[in-house]
């Protein structure tokens, strides 16, 4: 079984919203379970035990979350624990082209700097799923589509 482990930050729902959605979407691939987390709850020990990383954040000044780096910069009591992980990441903003990819990029650079695997995406939101403010019909449908992305490859790899 691969344990896929989604964190969000949210204070105003929206990233939350995208995070269950996400977690759905874990949960439609066989060989692959969710556990879903807020930010404030996550511990090291949780990042360590998960084959896959799903980060979401609201994008704060074109980047993740304060408490969302928090996490990210104490990881690095774990570093070298985190390599091969799948990860994933997805972002809530206030408009278009107002730094939700470059917030969806910071995580992805601190999971890469961990030696995490994480898969672009060619045909639709590259670099994971986001939505303005909360999602509507087809963001949802981008965060179930990451979450079923992200875990089928952490099921794959297991084999
Ligand atoms: C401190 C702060 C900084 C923000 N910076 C941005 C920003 O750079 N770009 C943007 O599009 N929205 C920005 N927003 C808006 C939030 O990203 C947006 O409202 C988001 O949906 C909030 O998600 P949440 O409901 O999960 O907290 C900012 C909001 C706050 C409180």
């Amino acid at each position: 079984m691969a344990n896929v482990l989604v964190i969000y930050d949210s204070r105003t729902g929206n990233t939350e919203k995208m995070a269950d959605q996400v977690a759905e979407g874990v949960r439609q691939v066989d060989g692959a379970s969710v556990v879903l987390m807020n930010v404030d709850k996550a511990k090291l020990d949780d990042l360590v035990a998960a084959d896959a990383i799903v980060l979401g954040s609201p994008t704060y000044y074109g980047n993740m979350s304060g408490k969302m780096k928090e996490l990210l910069d104490k990881t690095y009591n774990i570093h070298g624990k985190l390599k091969g992980k799948v990860g994933g990441a997805f972002t809530s903003s206030g408009g278009t082209a107002c730094g939700a990819e470059t917030a969806l990029l910071a995580m992805m650079q601190a999971m890469l700097v961990h030696g995490m695997i994480v898969q672009g995406r060619n045909d639709d939101k590259h670099y994971g799923a986001a939505a303005i403010e909360a999602p509507d019909e087809e963001e949802v449908k981008h965060c179930q589509e990451l979450g079923n992305m992200v875990a089928s490859l952490a099921v794959a790899l297991e084999h």
